[in-house]
């Protein structure tokens, strides 16, 4: 472990930023499958407390989120673009969604801001969904003729491209939520496997295509990594678990130019399997561990796993009311991250998560932003944290805890 007043060793070209996603910020993508989950409030398996609406309007105000970012110090930012709006029936494609999120691409980079796409993020076409989502015949081949309608978006000025955000929870719930099994008291369900096969076929078709459309284009997927702590005589037993929940998912990324790592909190598991977050334990609003140390953990393990392969933190954050726990959070986070160079591992960037207090698959309080959103007026409210973590980008020094 590193002093915590020491100075971050990033190389040159690290990637500093905040990530979004379509749905949780653009408001009315009514046209794709959480839409019309959430007006039937959900399933069993998976209540929606409230629907996603207008979000924070980003697909209008994405304008006032760049600035913002910009101006708070950071270089990049990952969005992603919504295939609902692209292809709103199938095979018809839209060129004013296209026009929108080349806009963007633009304004990022007359920013100063380099973009990261993520072409999908948990969300699919309703007509996608319909005729059976990603185990019907011919999804992977769907998925890569939208990616190669993407090109006038992304051929030029984009760098990064994330072809499918967190295979693991979508092969879960996110491409047809309602295929979700119950949560388990502890730990994920077990992923589909048909589903988990088919968006592996879907990344390495669009991982072909979007080399087709750009070979400069740096092509990798994101993957959530849920820090898998096994107790004294429990290793088997938790890589056992760990392996179709992430592993597999990190070993089709062997040949990618990136894999980004995605993670939050850890889950221990003991001789009967995962265990529940200790009473004493302190909780996030999503109720999960408060545990910054996981992100090194994340590290350590993927590169394990995929090898040579670069890793780029993608998402990595806290839903708390308390900014003052986001900075302490993110410090500890920032420090595993340093370690983690330090002892070798090639990590090319941190991507905070989020940019914006956003929808968080089904309810507005898991508040993830560096941003505050009025729901009502949308005005955007940089909090402390926002200022303190974009300033780093240009001051590389993390003060000493709690000064
Ligand atoms: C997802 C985000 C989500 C975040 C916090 C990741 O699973 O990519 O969409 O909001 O974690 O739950």
């Amino acid at each position: 472990m590193i002093p915590p007043s020491h100075a971050l060793p990033f190389p040159d070209g690290f990637l500093w930023g905040a990530s979004t996603a379509a749905h949780q910020i653009e408001g009315n993508n009514t046209n794709s499958d959480w839409w019309e989950f959430e007006q039937r409030g959900g399933s069993a398996a998976m209540g929606v407390a409230e629907p996603s609406g207008d979000a924070a309007d980003s697909y209008h105000r994405w304008r006032e989120d760049m600035d913002l970012l910009a101006g708070l110090g950071f270089t990049d930012y990952r969005f992603s673009i919504e295939w609902a709006r692209i292809e709103p029936a199938e095979g018809q494609f839209s060129r004013a969604a296209l026009a929108h999120y080349r806009r963007m691409v633009e304004g990022a980079l007359e920013r100063g801001l380099r973009p990261m796409v993520t072409l999908h993020h948990f969300t699919v076409p309703r007509w996608f969904a319909e005729r059976g989502g990603w185990t019907a015949d011919g999804a992977a081949a769907l998925f890569e003729r939208y990616v190669t309608a993407t090109a006038p978006v992304i051929r030029t000025g984009v760098r990064h491209v994330c072809t499918i955000n967190e295979p693991n929870i979508a092969a879960i719930f996110g491409a047809v939520p309602e295929s979700g099994t119950e949560a388990p008291a502890a730990g994920l369900p077990l992923p589909d496997k048909a589903v988990g096969d088919a968006l592996i076929e879907a990344h390495h078709l669009a991982r072909v295509a979007v080399k087709a459309i750009s070979a400069d284009i740096q092509v990798g997927w994101s993957v959530a990594n849920l820090s898998y702590q096994a107790l004294p005589g429990a290793e088997e037993l938790a890589a056992a678990y760990r392996h179709p929940r992430e592993d597999v998912f990190l070993e089709a990324a062997r040949g990618d130019d990136w894999i980004g790592v995605q993670s939050y909190t850890r889950t221990r598991v003991g001789p009967d399997g995962p265990l529940p977050v200790p009473d004493d334990a302190e909780r996030t609003l999503t109720g999960w561990e408060y545990y910054p140390r996981a992100v090194g953990h994340a590290l350590r393990h993927t590169a394990e796993i995929v090898g040579a392969v670069p890793l780029i933190v993608t998402e990595n954050g806290i839903a708390t009311g308390d900014d003052s726990r986001r900075i302490d959070y993110t410090t500890g986070a920032l420090m595993e991250v340093a370690a983690a160079l330090e002892d070798g591992i090639d990590v090319r960037g941190y991507l905070h998560w989020s940019a914006l207090d956003n929808y968080e698959w089904g309810s507005y309080k898991p508040t993830f932003g560096l941003i505050a959103v009025d729901p009502h007026t949308f005005e955007r409210t940089p909090k402390p944290s926002a200022a303190w973590l974009g300033g780093l980008g240009r001051s590389r020094m993390l003060p000493r805890a709690g000064s």
